[in-house]
């Protein structure tokens, strides 16, 4: 009855790796139990984390085809594109969130256009708000800008706006820093930078306050909902951006928070299940509305059964 901070599995979101073809699933092995998958089968995924009580999927893309302008991320026929029209077939009632980000999809692996060694800003957020677009027209709810490019966030709006999207809602990566933590959906997504770092686009780990700058300026350019990325190493940013905005706020707890639970628990050394419900109670309590988890389903299933 006393309990300050509850934890339910409607405010868990799961992430989904989408490839071509059909009837495909290649494990990812520094993802224990998280694969990439053919839309078909991500549909099945999808739908049994659905009937285990988790409202929301983020759906991330990965092409056979590269190149220096990132055309496989604004396809039609793109592999998000696919995966999202599959989601929404078998499971109608699902929240369909999509990452919306060049690097899978361009050859060097940096979140925008590269322009004599430097990612440009601004030719970079034309091609986000059109990648950003498509996902819409292909269905999906929520589109999530995660490229930390300046000015993103109002490029995007007033793209969905212009093609008749005002539905479309913007999940900003408002918050991300530049992160070990994200090695393992590098080698998922291989998405990894040919060269140099993402420093010059994503944040300064050792930086709080910039965090709320950051998030004043999404919410000045129309974002419906912020994210703080990574979430256990940075619970002081969620708490502190909790208090700076009244939009609802996610956390991301990234592929490599997932994975040093995992790996410590196969060689016995911490119990999984108790770790990771600990580690989720402490994001919510910091201050996460919701919670973007390689273990949703499993914890909607820990917590249904106790
Ligand atoms: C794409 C993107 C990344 C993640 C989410 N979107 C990787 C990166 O910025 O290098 C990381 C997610 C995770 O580690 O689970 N920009």
């Amino acid at each position: 009855m006393v309990r300050e901070t509850r934890l339910s599995p409607d405010q868990l979101m799961l992430p989904l790796f989408a490839v071509g073809g059909s009837g495909v699933e290649i494990p990812i092995e520094a993802l224990p139990g998280q694969s990439r998958q053919s839309p078909d089968v991500l549909a099945r995924r999808a739908r049994a984390a659905l009937d285990a009580g988790v409202p929301a999927v983020l759906l991330f893309g990965i092409p056979e085809h590269k190149d220096a302008a990132a055309t496989g991320a604004y396809d039609a026929n793109g592999v998000v594109q696919h995966a999202i029209a599959a989601i929404k077939d078998a499971a109608p009632d699902l929240v369909v969130v999509t990452d919306v980000c060049l690097c899978a999809y361009t050859d060097h692996g940096h979140c925008g256009v590269v322009v004599d060694g430097r990612v440009h800003n601004d030719m970079s957020i034309e091609l986000i708000a059109r990648t950003a677009v498509s996902h819409a027209d292909a269905g999906a709810d929520v589109v999530a800008p995660s490229d930390m490019m300046d000015g993103r966030v109002g490029a995007i709006r007033a793209a969905l706006d212009a093609e008749g999207r005002e539905e479309t809602a913007i999940l900003s990566y408002a918050v991300k820093y530049a992160s070990a933590f994200y090695g393992p959906f590098r080698e998922a997504a291989g998405s990894a930078p040919g060269f140099g770092d993402r420093r010059g686009y994503q944040m300064d780990p050792a930086n709080g306050r910039e965090a709320l700058r950051e998030v004043a300026q999404d919410e000045a350019e129309g974002a419906d909902m912020m994210m703080v990325k990574p979430a256990a190493a940075y619970l002081d940013v969620i708490a502190a951006v909790r208090g700076a905005t009244s939009l609802p706020l996610a956390a991301y707890h990234v592929s490599g928070e997932y994975a040093m639970l995992v790996a410590a628990a196969r060689l016995g050394w911490l119990d999984e299940r108790d770790a990771a419900l600990e580690t989720l109670t402490a994001i919510r309590r910091a201050g996460a509305d919701v919670i973007i988890t390689y273990h949703a389903e499993r914890a909607a299933q820990w917590l249904a059964t106790g």
